[in-house]
């Protein structure tokens, strides 16, 4: 029986994500942990997560047992956190389940979505998925958001935009007043503050006063908990309860209920790193920009884009690579001859900023 015959046709050649380099791939190719290669191709927290993560995990009896289905607790503690209503708080396995069940939510096959690129490929991903039409209204030179545009290509069909703030892999923000003006169209519009912690932007303090806005959070880049996959939405309350209905119920599992608690009991330590890391933001742009044929640009997120237009962008990510050092790569539009990477720790950006001038030394400009 040939099971390639029941594939739905419009998946038949859907593109697979590209992600950045695993764990275990990194184990194969170099014969390294993840410790030991200089990764700074996915934007996690490079000093790991708490040590009271690691220590009640550790600790943790209750393997054999389901979590609690409706994250009851945790809803409570990211609440304080944010000062919003556990009620309207939905927690997924990483955000990106929540932009897959917000978007299985919201459309059924033919239903429009608008996406932004250059921007997260997830957004694509799971519309793809779904069936969505999607309708891609590109950013400018300097990847800012066309209102008018957006605005113009609106269908009746159209139900939702995604917009990343601060957007990755670019790293800019868009104004609160042009998320404003996304909002007066009357679409659904998924705000996605991955980056939340290193911007300080929020429009988490509109929710109640809107009720088409999405915001989503992640426990990924800030907290160190990439691992574990937590992330979480903040929804319009009969949206909220929606979500809850559709989700499965243990996605997010024991270890990372625990892990949470823990981290957002760190939140203070955490929170001093992010300023380590946006200070080495700094650094490592204004050492960046002194490499001719290296263009940052400025970022409010965790990781810097760079411009290598008068170099080839692959070579050098591959060169990198040959010395332990994992930057990001995206062949999309616009990105090819960049290099995104994320910041490391002070000593892991002076290795890099000197590997990228070793190689601009070697290589010739293409
Ligand atoms: C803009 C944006 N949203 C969401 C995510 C996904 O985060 P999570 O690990 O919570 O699924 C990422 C991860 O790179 C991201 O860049």
């Amino acid at each position: 029986m040939e099971l390639n015959d029941k594939i739905r046709p419009d998946l038949k050649d859907f593109p697979p994500y590209s992600a950045h380099t695993s764990p275990d791939t990194l184990k194969e190719q170099f014969g390294l942990s993840v410790e030991e290669i200089i990764k700074l191709d996915a934007n996690e927290n490079p000093y790991g997560c708490p040590p009271r993560v690691v220590q009640a995990l550790s600790k943790f009896k209750s393997y054999g047992v389901y979590p609690d289905a409706s994250q009851l607790e945790l809803r409570r503690r990211i609440s304080d956190y944010i000062g919003v209503d556990p009620e309207r708080i939905v927690i997924g396995a990483g955000s990106d389940q929540l932009i897959d069940l917000i978007i299985r939510l919201m459309i059924k096959p033919g239903d429009g979505i608008i996406n932004l690129p250059p921007t997260f490929g997830m957004y694509s991903f799971y519309a793809r998925l779904a069936g969505a039409k999607i309708i891609e209204i590109k950013r400018d030179a300097n990847f800012q958001v066309n209102n008018a545009e957006i605005e113009a290509s609106i269908e009746p069909e159209t139900r939702l935009i995604f917009v990343a703030n601060p957007n990755n892999p670019t790293g800019n923000l868009i104004s609160k007043q042009g998320i404003k003006e996304l909002l007066q169209t009357g679409l659904a519009v998924v705000v996605d503050e991955a980056y939340y912690e290193f911007s300080g932007q929020t429009v988490m303090d509109w929710i109640g006063q809107y009720d088409n806005l999405i915001v989503l959070r992640s426990f990924s880049k800030w907290a160190g908990l990439a691992g574990l996959r937590v992330g979480y939405g903040v929804f319009p309350a009969t949206l909220a309860d929606y979500m809850m209905r559709i989700k499965d119920p243990y996605s997010v599992n024991a270890a990372a209920q625990v892990a949470v608690i823990e981290a957002l009991e760190s939140k203070a330590y955490l929170l001093n790193q992010v300023r380590d890391i946006i200070n080495e933001r700094q650094r490592l742009f204004d050492q960046l920009k002194r490499i001719e044929g290296i263009e940052p640009y400025p970022s409010d997120a965790n990781f810097i884009l760079c411009d290598c237009s008068r170099h080839n962008a692959p070579l050098i990510v591959n060169e990198l690579k040959n010395r332990g050092i994992l930057v990001r790569w995206f062949d999309a539009p616009k990105l090819r001859q960049c290099i995104r990477i994320s910041i490391g720790r002070p000593e892991q950006n002076d290795i890099l900023v000197e590997s990228i001038k070793e190689i601009l030394g070697e290589v010739k400009p293409w």
